[in-house]
């Protein structure tokens, strides 16, 4: 490269690192993946190096980075809140490194013990600092610029993990630092909440939770709901600080701050790499995101030892793993069906090494989504992979696209079966109506049509459904009729005598009831209760087939996207030629004998409940079985008209729902107390 060139390339750069660095910190809002970032970064980092003539005040390079919003409060820290040195090498050596160059630092000869450090987590959130004066939370501030922040105490002070007051202290000033950031699962709720409603999504949890403490408003903050992790220190007055770093952990933690629990204390650069390879290896199953973990020396002796170079401390270093986000460029829009019929448009990407795997397929979610995203082939998009969520793609990098690119549109036959495709009034998604014929929707197909409360085929159950399928054995429902002993006794892991159960159940389900047949079925829309309404008004099938929309609005509780759902499957010959098949493989039930007189008392009528969480003792369908029966309806989304949410351990956003609406929640007990005191 010739001189011009190279300075041409470094003003380039710092363009395009100002414009990034805007979008991430200012706007929250990045349009490339942090690694690409720090790619550019490395690379005038390097030019600076080569050729010091170009450095300029003004270059990324000489900045912590970060900036003030005009709106929120500006906050000086007492103590600079500093960044850690960051080994990129995802490789052991990026430990080894760290500690030759502390025992360098340190003076120590290979005679010397191993150092001891403490080892925990690199948090992708945002930092924090809390000020506690006295044990009481007076504010809290975002780290800025590492001098000057912003005060988003308002924010904060919601975030239920963060103690208001310090238990059992009360020393003048501690200043607690760490990080507040999303869980993963919390996020994906959250976002399908909002794919749900057709609305935009956000990009990873790290840029929703910066984001949300940084708004104005704190309603901002419902429905995201954040975490904090303690990792430091900043001014501290009037409290013996100990003298680990650990210790120092463990003593916040005993005052009510959370502190993570992979962290550990080990000694020399063998036990940096093993922390590196343990937390490497589960790095998917936790549930937060981390982009590496973080090597400080545990003595704070040696600590003060080691003191700072420009921003950074000697005595600590984060060691990355590989990024979650990668650009990389889409070949093609695929169409996926999913079990449930579910079409998603796929995007076929240039392979890409995203979150420890190799990616070449990310979904789209929907239509909508795609569109929203403005996704077409040939773009240039950010990937993210991240835990054993599905990798997908979050955005377009604007400014990349060559010329002209039709839109991509959904087809409007099954690429799996060729079953019309249809989207229902007010959803997002598209769907594959050959629900009984169509390959992919098989498996679910069985397993509904076996379920407890559909055909109660007891046995039947996902193992041998597998076996069943990828066999060939059985390809749509009226198959399962012709099983016989010996078939199903070839299969694995089966034994005659279960063999021979399993026939049995299947000729027992054959009497059954129009209403549990139609559940059965599984027609989009048409849960048990619908089914039981369509087959007493009705109280035929071949009139349910041939029901025009407007007799199937007539039905109580039929709307129109029911009523749509009803008419699209009966109108793909093949489902109704299923229907036919398992009547003729001999499923009965008594037509025009109506739904049998009930005469219970029904206490609970008019009442929804939704169920979620796993409960003590009862099982799912034990619990709406005893609801039913006392006349109350289960439903499967909460909303302003449920009138009880009965929660069980491992609740997650419908008990959120709940709260936010203000909707009574019961535990096992509460519901049988009610179920009693009705009776
Ligand atoms: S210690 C003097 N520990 O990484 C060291 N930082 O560049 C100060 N971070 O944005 C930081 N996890 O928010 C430390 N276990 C951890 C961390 C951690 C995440 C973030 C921190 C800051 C950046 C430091």
């Amino acid at each position: 490269m010739t001189e011009q060139k190279i300075a041409d390339r470094a003003a380039e750069l710092r363009r395009e690192l100002h414009h990034h660095a805007h979008r991430y910190y200012v706007l929250d809002d990045p349009e490339i993946p942090d690694a690409e970032y720090d790619r550019l970064f490395r690379e005038l980092q390097a030019l600076e190096e080569a050729h010091p003539e170009l450095r300029t005040p003004d270059s990324p390079t000489q900045r912590v980075g970060g900036a003030v919003l005009p709106s929120l409060t500006p906050v000086r820290h007492t103590v600079p809140m500093l960044s850690i040195r960051t080994e990129t090498d995802t490789e052991d050596s990026g430990a080894l490194n760290f500690d030759a160059r502390v025992r360098r630092e340190l003076r120590l000869t290979e005679a010397d013990a191993p150092v001891e450090y403490a080892a925990e987590l690199k948090f992708d959130g945002l930092a924090i600092n809390l000020r506690y004066e006295e044990g009481v939370l007076v504010q809290a501030a975002t780290r800025g610029d590492g001098e000057v922040g912003e005060d988003v105490t308002h924010n904060i002070r919601k975030i239920p993990q963060i103690p208001l007051r310090l238990h059992g202290v009360d020393v003048p000033v501690l200043e607690v630092r760490g990080e507040v950031y999303m869980r993963r699962d919390r996020f994906e709720q959250m976002n399908a909440r909002l794919r749900d409603k057709g609305e935009r999504t956000f990009v990873n949890p790290r840029n929703t939770a910066a984001g949300a403490v940084r708004q104005l408003d704190p309603a901002a903050l419902d429905g995201k709901p954040l975490n904090f992790f303690a990792y430091g220190l900043g001014d501290v007055q009037g409290w013996d600080v100990p003298a680990t770093h650990s210790a120092m952990l463990d003593a916040l933690h005993r005052m009510g701050l959370p502190v993570d629990k992979e962290r550990t204390v080990t000694q020399g650069a063998a036990g940096l790499i093993a922390f590196h390879q343990r937390i490497g290896a589960k790095r998917d199953a936790l549930p937060f995101d981390i982009d590496g973990v973080v090597y400080k020396v545990n003595s704070r002796a040696l600590q003060q030892r080691l003191g700072f170079v420009s921003r950074e401390p000697r005595w600590a270093v984060a060691h990355k793993y590989p990024a979650q986000e990668q650009m990389t460029v889409v070949n093609g829009i695929d169409v996926q069906v999913g079990r449930t019929g579910k079409l998603t448009p796929v995007a076929k990407l240039q392979p890409v090494f995203v979150g420890g795997t190799t990616v070449s397929n990310a979904t789209l979610h929907n239509l909508f989504e795609l569109r929203r995203k403005r996704v077409r082939v040939g773009d240039t998009v950010i990937v993210r992979r991240a835990g054993d969520v599905i990798p997908e793609v979050v955005g377009v990098v604007p400014g990349k696209r060559s010329g002209y690119v039709p839109n991509f549109r959904m087809p409007r036959q099954c690429p799996v079966c060729g079953s019309d495709v249809l989207r229902e009034k007010g959803g997002v998604d598209h769907r594959c109506t050959g629900g009984l014929f169509c390959a992919a929707q098989r498996k679910q197909a069985i397993l509904h049509f076996a379920g407890r409360r559909a055909m109660d085929i007891e046995g039947l159950g996902e193992k041998i459904v597998d076996q069943l399928i990828e066999g060939g054995i059985v390809r749509t429902l009226p198959d399962l009729y012709k099983l016989g002993v010996a078939k199903l006794a070839a299969l694995e892991r089966m034994a005659d005598k279960s063999a021979q159960n399993l026939v049995a159940a299947l000729d027992k389900s054959k009497r059954t009831t129009l209403g549990r047949f139609l559940y059965a079925l599984g027609i989009r829309q048409v849960g048990e209760t619908t089914a039981k309404d369509l087959a007493k008004h009705f109280g035929s099938l071949d009139r349910i087939m041939d029901a025009s929309l407007e007799q199937l609005l007539q039905v109580k509780d039929v709307g129109p996207v029911v009523a749509q759902s009803i008419r699209a499957f009966f109108d793909q010959p093949h489902n109704r030629e299923v229907a036919e098949q398992l009547r003729a493989a001999g499923i009965s039930w008594d037509e025009h004998a109506g739904v049998e007189a009930d005469t219970t008392p029904k206490p609970l009528a008019g009442k929804t409940f939704v169920l979620t969480g796993t409960l003590p003792t009862l099982s799912r369908d034990d619990a709406k079985d005893l609801i039913e029966a006392a006349g109350g309806k289960v439903s499967g989304s909460v909303s302003k008209k449920t009138h009880f949410v009965v929660a069980g351990s491992e609740a997650g956003s419908k008990l959120d729902k709940a709260n936010e609406l203000g909707v009574a929640v019961l535990d096992e007990a509460g519901l049988l107390a009610l179920l009693r005191s009705a009776e």
